[in-house]
């Protein structure tokens, strides 16, 4: 239930996301993964690309955050627990490639992350099939972004490849996860209210 206690955790974790470096549980899916040389333009544009990854991360905590606030149904609670883990994941791998790429995460995070964070908590409000259809939607476009990402990718930038390849898996599972545990599908225009706001996002973090 929505208390005290449970805000204060939450802003906790929002400054914590945003400030502190996340740290993966899993070994980077780039650990293996020879650098290859890469001219400054392609630098630029993986670094870019990844920024964008880093931000729809930042998104992803936030949502699940305010989502896991909100949820009623401990288990229902759970499933949303281990996806965002494996966000968590996620925000360490790009958060390090950007670095390696010499580029810089987006200024613009703090904004992402509270806008997701009310969108999270009005969704969890609405009971849990809304909720857990709310959560399989956003994997599964975010899959399709990234399927994007990979195709705009520099050829040679095989690390950030083996990144955003690992985070696209995850992705789907967590769309599976989330209708195997009774999500709804939502309505059309919920849908495209969804892609539209993801590409607000998607296009600014790619320059600021
Ligand atoms: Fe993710
Ligand atoms: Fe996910």
């Amino acid at each position: 239930m929505l208390n005290i206690d449970n805000l204060i955790i939450a802003f906790d974790n929002g400054l914590r996301t945003l400030l502190a470096p996340a740290y993966s549980a899993r070994p980077h899916p780039d650990a293996g993964v020879a650098s290859s040389e890469l001219g400054a333009d392609e630098k630029h544009l993986a670094a870019a690309l990844m920024r964008v990854n880093h931000s729809g991360e930042i998104c992803a905590q936030a949502l699940y955050q305010g989502q896991a606030l909100t949820a009623r149904n401990p288990e229902a609670r759970a499933v949303l627990d281990q996806a965002a883990a494996e966000e968590t994941d996620h925000l360490a791998w790009t958060a390090r490639r950007i670095d390696e790429l010499g580029g810089r995460v987006s200024l613009l995070n703090p904004l992402w992350y509270a806008g997701s964070f009310a969108l999270g908590a009005a969704t969890g409000l609405l009971g849990d099939k809304w909720n857990l259809g709310f959560l399989a939607e956003t994997e599964r476009q975010v899959e399709g972004h990234l399927a994007g990402q990979l195709d705009r990718l520099p050829p040679q930038d095989e690390k950030s490849r083996a990144v955003l390849e690992q985070m696209k898996d995850d992705e789907a599972r967590h769309a599976r996860t989330a209708i195997e545990h009774g999500a709804a599908e939502l309505p059309a225009p919920v849908k495209l209210a969804m892609k539209l706001g993801s590409r607000v996002m998607t296009r600014t973090s790619f320059w600021i």
